[in-house]
């Protein structure tokens, strides 16, 4: 099992935000995909704390994804899937089996700054295709505004990232916005959390 700090200190600000939008829906049974699980720490937590969300996790990487496995037999947890190979930066009907119209919901927490523009386009077009009608995207991360990255460190984490991998870097809220309104989805809300991370809803209309 792997185990991110970062995780560990997040996934309650991100379980409330979940818990607020999906309130009320709590009376339906609804389907989650996470886009970039990486170790199951989120779906874990949010599934505990969500009962009537079924939740089917992904990543790109077999270790995220035999962690992720390692977690659902540790807690027993019963409403969270096998985890499947799914690349965000791929077709949306190569996503794993995963079919048109079937997830109310579908989350990317610190997906975007760790991945190539190409996944961003792949989440937004992939979103608009297999979320239902008023179905919901919600992305956490950190984001440039209008091409401005505030304050300095969020700078140096950029070019840290793109030390990293020059594909990686901070995406720009209105460029994923645009991406949102080509795929048939709008921002509808935008909750600012600790240290400048935000938590971006997308809405499918
Ligand atoms: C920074 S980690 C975040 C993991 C987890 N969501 C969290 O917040 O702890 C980014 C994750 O996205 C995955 N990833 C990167 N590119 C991807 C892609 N194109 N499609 C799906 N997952 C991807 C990585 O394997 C990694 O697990």
């Amino acid at each position: 099992m792997l185990l991110s700090p970062q995780a560990e200190r997040n996934w309650e600000g991100l379980c409330e935000v979940l818990e607020d939008v999906l309130e009320d829906q709590s009376h339906k049974q609804l389907f989650a995909l996470e886009i970039g699980s990486g170790t199951g720490q989120h779906v874990i937590r949010f599934a505990q704390k969500l009962p009537f969300v079924t939740w089917q996790p992904s990543d790109i990487k077999e270790e995220c994804r035999d962690s992720i496995k390692a977690y659902i037999a540790a807690t027993h947890v019963k409403t969270v899937l096998q985890p499947v190979l799914l690349d965000a930066s791929e077709p949306w009907d190569k996503w794993a089996g995963v079919s048109r119209n079937s997830c109310d919901v579908i989350i990317a927490i610190n997906l975007l700054q760790y991945s190539s523009f190409k996944t961003a386009q792949g989440v937004f077009s992939g979103a608009g295709q297999i979320l239902k009608p008023n179905g919901l995207l919600m992305t956490y991360g950190m984001y440039a505004v209008n091409g401005i990255i505030t304050p300095s460190c969020n700078e140096v984490l950029d070019e840290e990232l793109k030390k990293l991998n020059p594909e990686w870097g901070l995406p720009d809220l209105d460029v994923l916005r645009q991406q949102a309104y080509g795929n048939g989805l709008r921002l509808e809300r935008m909750i600012e959390m600790e240290d400048y991370y935000k938590c971006l809803l997308f809405r499918k209309l």
